[in-house]
């Protein structure tokens, strides 16, 4: 029997070797700090505009489930952990008309389909179920941090490719593979890891040749390697083209589907509030998937899953991806010409020319440390303005140091106005600096 009466002593919690490894997002100290200061004009949360939210579609949908007793009792019971059939064929057939194919000739099928708690969730269990300690996974220079973070925590070692305005660079993906090879350690790569459409954080799309490319090598890494190098293709912000055509996915080109698993997501182009992602996956992978789902959750919201596949079939779903289009494309185009405006004169300095999404990538002159103890945070900060400083979006490789003079805009939250105030203040933070 213990001892009542027994001395304690601050005793440590056991934490986990992932725990420990988990850094704290730099990125909530910043959005809790916009949110203290309503002055201040954020242009660093990743969060989606306010004023777009679909309350107006949901509320007809929400109260249809409810007011029919079948309905309701079907969608307000548990689901199953890979998500409803109904659901995941709806699923199939969007990703297959995003790419403009037929469901006959395209990778996969709605079996090889799981819903998950936003796309986020699919990316961990993918973590999860592929990585050991001391694997290696490849990711873009720089990358969206909160999985690249992620991955650290798993223990897996980050290798990573620079992006040029096409994307990832393919020659520098085989000279690193290469590399890899040569030194023996080609058998710990299990993962390249891809945002493919308007990146966070540098708006940046990969073009349709380089997709090829990338999967062609990643095919021609794994014969070397024995086994297959998942391309995870990370499409949160696929729908959010604003000009041009979206260039076609890569899982498009998989055509087997052993290579490449997708991940797409509602959070962007409708609403996080409902936190449904999804992902077509190769066959095998979807089992292990459902197996790690199975034991965190057994399935996501179904409630959420009938509100989405109904706001699908009614067209509604694709109507508000155009409202959204045309707010984003708006908020993206008043930064554009606010960064023309007010840095076109400063040596220098250069900005990404994205067609989508919510993210522009302003690079700095090397002398302007944009972290967050250099001079430039404290001056953006007096004059009202909030970024994320680029340096929290490089991954933790270990054999490169991250540049510090960048910044990541993020125009979800604010309005065109907010914006062309927030760069003009970010502008004269930049030259006080400069002196
Ligand atoms: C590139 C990227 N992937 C995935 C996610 C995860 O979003 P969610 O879990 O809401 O689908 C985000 C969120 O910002 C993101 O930027």
């Amino acid at each position: 029997m213990p001892d009542s009466a027994i001395q304690t002593m601050n005793l440590p919690l056991p934490l986990s070797r992932a725990a420990k490894h988990a850094d704290e997002q730099p990125i909530s100290e910043l959005i809790k700090m916009a949110l203290d200061d309503p002055a201040l004009i954020s242009l660093a949360a990743g969060l989606v505009d306010f004023e777009t939210l679909p309350a107006e579609i949901l509320a007809p949908i929400t109260q249809a489930i409810l007011s029919d007793p079948a309905s309701a009792k079907t969608a307000l019971q548990y689901g199953t952990t890979e998500g409803f059939a109904g659901f995941r064929q709806q699923l199939y057939e969007h990703l297959c008309a995003q790419d403009d194919a037929e469901p006959s000739s395209y990778p996969g099928s709605a079996d090889d389909i799981v819903v998950t708690t936003g796309s986020q969730q699919l990316l961990n269990i993918l973590a999860e179920v592929l990585l050991d300690a001391d694997d290696i996974v490849i990711a873009g220079w720089p990358s969206y941090f909160v999985y690249t973070s992620t991955l650290t925590a798993y223990g897996a070692t980050i290798r990573s490719v620079d992006l040029d305005e096409q994307g990832m660079v393919p020659q520098k993906l085989d000279r690193l593979l290469k590399g890899l090879s040569a030194a023996g350690q080609l058998h710990r790569v299990k993962m390249l890891y891809v945002v493919s459409y308007h990146q966070n954080p540098t708006g940046i799309t990969l073009t349709t040749e380089r997709r090829q490319q990338l999967l062609d090598i990643v095919k021609h890494y794994s014969q070397l390697a024995g086994h297959r190098i998942v391309l995870l293709e990370d499409a949160a912000y696929r729908e959010l083209t604003y000009q041009g055509e979206a260039p076609p996915s890569i899982k498009s080109m998989d055509e087997d589907n052993q290579y490449v698993a997708l991940c797409q997501t509602f959070s962007k182009p409708f609403c996080p509030g409902l936190k449904t992602g999804y992902g077509l996956l190769p066959n095998d992978l979807v089992e292990a998937v459902k197996l790690s789902k199975g034991g965190r959750d057994f399935g996501s919201s179904n409630f959420n899953q009938h509100l989405i596949s109904r706001a699908i079939s009614s067209g509604a779903f694709a109507k508000h991806v155009e409202v959204l289009k045309q707010a984003y494309a708006e908020k993206i185009q008043a930064t554009l010409d606010a960064l023309q405006e007010h840095f076109a004169d400063l040596d220098g300095v250069s900005w990404t020319q994205p067609t989508g999404g919510l993210y522009v990538w302003l690079t700095l002159p090397e002398a302007i440390d944009t972290s967050r103890p250099g001079p430039l945070f404290g001056h953006a900060i007096k004059q009202g303005i909030l970024f994320v400083p680029g340096v929290y979006c490089y991954p933790k490789d270990p054999t490169r140091k991250p540049p510090r003079n960048t910044i990541r805009l993020a125009v979800g939250v604010p309005n065109p106005e907010q914006i062309r105030k927030g760069i003009a203040r970010l502008a004269t933070a930049v030259k006080q600096v400069l002196g």
